[in-house]
């Protein structure tokens, strides 16, 4: 089914999009839902890297710092100013309740000076639109109905998506993301943060049938995922055994990666079964990963299923996505010409996807 929102997808007026849920300072302007005038990212990595993970009060503070710059930034890269602007979308959940307070009121603050519309965008939303932008280094074609796995070091989650906005939540991680599991497991190893590229590319001159790792919860019924029990395993692993290198590390890698794709693969192709959608789109940080990418592929191309995703810098966290999936809402709210409105716009660090409203994207 091919349905399209019904906003322009490009030459419409332009918004705005800012995303500060976690530990990524972006904004983007697009003039249509598929349509990218420009996106700047400032990665806070160096803050929390020496930490070996994200400290959510750090990250607050420096989306205060680095905010202005990279809206600023956005601007000029898409040759407009504030004035020029018809809205903004900005991420309002999920996340860490303070990053997200940095971007709603910084919007918030745009939309009262110029009075134009503010339009909150759920997070996983920016997610599932992402691999529909037009970019130079590829796109896709919007069609629906698709399953969407979202797997990030902040969410792990399979959504049954029927059109732009209507979301159904079929399965989500019970305690860590993958790309957590990642980032855990490349901390014992002392590999740094974040782990995904790093062991992504350790994991290619190991052998992934070395070990033989957990694949937790593939056998219960559902579509819920667990990730905490791998990364326990490779801890009780390295405890026996001391931190490896050379090709005993590229195997115990090789062995996690191949773990963590399968499970994802297993949950991802019993949903396709179950709903009988002929797409897969994958997106987040993690879907950058090699082993993911190739699995999903085979294991679809089997079946004729279509696996989309986004280039690299658009599975990782962007503002570009949040406009592709607040752009309707932000061209709703120009349209009826309200000026400055809100909608009671605030933080929420763990809303549900399904709740978001298709006119609150
Ligand atoms: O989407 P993202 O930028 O931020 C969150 O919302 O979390 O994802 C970051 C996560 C990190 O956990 C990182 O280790 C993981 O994505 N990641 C990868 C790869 N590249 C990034 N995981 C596995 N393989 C990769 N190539
Ligand atoms: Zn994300």
């Amino acid at each position: 089914m091919t349905l399209r929102p019904l906003a322009p997808e490009r030459g419409g007026p332009l918004v705005l999009a800012i995303e500060s849920s976690c530990d990524e300072t972006a904004a983007a302007v697009l003039d249509g839902w598929r349509s990218l005038r420009s996106s700047v990212v400032h990665s806070q990595i160096p803050v929390h890297a020496q930490y070996g993970g994200v400290v959510p009060e750090l990250a607050s503070r420096n989306h205060v710092v680095a905010i202005n710059d990279v809206v600023r930034r956005a601007l000029a890269e898409a040759d407009c100013r504030v004035d020029d602007l018809g809205a903004v979308a900005v991420t309002r959940a999920p996340g860490l309740t303070g990053s997200l307070l940095v971007g709603i009121e910084f919007a918030k603050g745009i939309g009262l000076v110029h009075d134009i519309p503010v339009v909150g965008v759920h997070h996983l939303a920016g997610h599932l639109m992402a691999p529909f932008l037009e970019v130079a280094d590829g796109f896709a074609e919007p069609d629906w109905p698709f399953v969407g796995l979202i797997v990030s070091g902040g969410h792990t989650s399979l959504v049954l998506a029927e059109a732009p906005g209507r979301w159904t939540t079929l399965g989500r991680t019970l305690d860590d993301a993958a790309g957590e599991a990642y980032d855990k497991v490349s901390k014992r190893l002392g590999l740094g943060y974040p782990g995904g590229a790093v062991l992504d590319r350790l994991a290619q001159g190991g052998r992934p049938d070395a070990l033989d790792v957990p694949r937790p919860m593939v056998r219960k019924p559902g579509y819920d995922f667990s990730f905490s029990g791998i990364k326990t395993w490779v801890a009780n692993h390295l405890d026996a055994t001391g931190i490896p290198d050379g090709e005993t590390r590229a195997d115990l890698v090789a062995s996690f990666q191949e773990a963590v794709a399968e499970t994802l693969v297993i949950k991802t192709m019993r949903a396709v079964r179950d709903t009988g959608v002929r797409r897969v789109v994958l997106s987040g940080g993690v879907a950058a990963n090699s082993r993911l990418r190739s699995y999903m592929r085979e294991r679809c191309a089997k079946k004729g299923i279509d696996v989309v995703a986004p280039p690299l810098s658009l599975c990782t966290d962007n503002a570009a996505m949040i406009g592709a999936a607040g752009y309707e809402a932000a061209w709703t709210a120009i349209e009826s010409g309200s000026g400055f409105v809100t909608h009671d716009l605030d933080a929420s660090s763990s809303e549900p996807l399904d709740r978001s409203p298709r006119d609150a994207a």
